[in-house]
């Protein structure tokens, strides 16, 4: 895992939206996961800013959302789908069709679930998945305990996550209690993953994923199976990890590295 900690969230924002906005500006017609909740709300803005002021075209980008609240229609203000609108699609020329989240309400999640990996394998895979963390250590809504191989499907949500969630929903009882998730398998599977994760709530959770044992418990940990994460971190959620120095130290090398990418080729 490359870990690259930043001092506060809207830095964290801009350098998670650089490796985005890079993505696209390579591979126009690529194939983006994103994740809802606090926060990529920041990237989100950053790319909206890179598509107004520099031109950043989405018009060829292919989306497919983590997860969505089971029986919330996509119209509900709390719904991921909704969420995506406001905070990115609404402002971006990204073309509707090209953007997916699961469907909430299906009549058969088992058939939703089969369909919505289908279409990811049609889009030809996601060249690069957003993720943020739950203070339990899940990715998406792959609650301790999932399988480290699971697939799209529906999940019940932890009595943490729902109340970690309460604060976007009027009480804590109106937080739906089951999500249709991307699983870990399903996640594993894209070609590179960025995880972020600012504040203190999270630092424990990062420590976990980055410097702990690979665990269902802590579905986050499995990213280290992964070939290619970028984890970018504000200094709160960085604060338990042991191994800083070293993150620093690849860092260096990395920008040493690319600067002679630069002067030589
Ligand atoms: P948050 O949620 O960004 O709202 O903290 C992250 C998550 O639960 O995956």
């Amino acid at each position: 895992m490359r870990v690259i900690v930043e001092e506060h969230a809207d830095a964290v924002a801009v350098r998670a939206a650089s490796f985005i906005a890079a993505l696209v500006r390579r591979k126009p017609d690529c194939v983006l996961g994103l994740a809802t909740g606090g926060t990529p709300v920041g990237t989100y803005r950053e790319l909206i800013r890179l598509h107004r002021e520099e031109g950043l075209d989405f018009s060829q980008v292919t989306t497919f959302n983590l997860d969505e609240y089971v029986g919330l229609a996509p119209t509900h203000p709390q719904s991921y789908r909704h969420f995506m609108q406001v905070h990115l699609f609404d402002h971006i020329n990204i073309r509707p069709e090209r953007t997916h989240v699961p469907d909430g309400r299906a009549l058969d999640f088992e058939a939703a679930c089969a369909q919505y990996e289908q279409r990811i394998r049609e889009a030809g895979g996601i060249d690069l998945q957003l993720l943020g963390i739950g203070s339990d250590g899940h990715i998406a809504f792959n609650e301790p305990g999932s399988s480290l191989g699971s697939r799209t499907r529906l999940k019940t949500l932890a009595r943490e996550t729902i109340r970690d969630n309460a604060r976007f929903f009027a009480s804590e009882d109106e937080v739906p209690r089951m999500a249709v998730t991307m699983g870990v398998g399903t996640i594993l599977e894209s070609r590179r993953c960025l995880l972020l994760a600012t504040g203190r709530s999270k630092a424990e959770a990062i420590r976990a994923t980055i410097e702990g044992p690979v665990t269902a418990q802590v579905t986050a940990s499995a990213l280290q199976f992964h070939r290619e994460v970028i984890v970018v971190l504000d200094e709160e959620a960085a604060s338990l990890l042991e191994r800083r120095e070293y993150y620093e130290d690849v860092e260096r090398s990395q920008r040493l590295y690319e600067q002679q990418i630069g002067r030589f080729g």
